[in-house]
């Protein structure tokens, strides 16, 4: 597997289309869940520095904390509760623009500002989810969704 992360500049979709290569061969020849996780939010957290990049996995009727880079968070969410719940009741990608308008949304850092949460389905069924917070309003948009669910495709579960 590859050790180092090249970090590369330019546009967004730039930016994905550099780490998408390095994030295939970050993940080949591992099978430990949670170190692949934790390479992923790793990798995703150096290349664009957000605020907060992590997992939370289902386990039960809740999803749990996973490997993330970020502040501390809370470690339980219920399903159809916050950002992260919602979009595993509703099986598809969320983007919040501005987190304050989201009803029920879960402040883990009063920084956040705007949020993406994509579901990681594996055999028609949620098994976790991928939460990117920012502290800038609307940074999230189509290309990080069509890229974030892109990459989680790429773990095994
Ligand atoms: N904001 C999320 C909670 C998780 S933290 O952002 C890390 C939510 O509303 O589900």
């Amino acid at each position: 597997m590859a050790e180092d992360l090249t970090i590369t500049k330019g546009s967004k979709e730039e930016q994905y289309q550099a780490l998408l290569p390095q994030m295939r061969a970050l993940l080949t020849g591992e099978t430990d869940l949670v170190a692949n996780l934790a390479n992923v939010t790793a990798a995703l957290k150096e290349q664009f520095n957000w605020l907060w990049v992590g997992f939370y996995v289902v386990k039960g009727d809740e999803l749990v904390l996973g490997p993330f880079q970020g502040p501390v968070a809370c470690t339980r969410i219920r399903k159809g509760r916050g950002v992260c719940g919602t979009a595993w009741q509703q099986v598809k990608t969320l983007i919040v623009p501005d987190v304050e308008k989201f009803p029920g949304h879960i402040a883990c850092s009063s920084l956040s500002k705007s949020e993406i949460v994509v579901p990681v389905i594996k055999a028609d069924e949620v098994v976790a989810v991928l939460d990117v917070d920012s502290e800038a309003y609307n940074l999230f948009d189509e290309v990080d969704k069509k890229y974030l669910e892109e990459i989680v495709t790429l773990i095994k579960f």
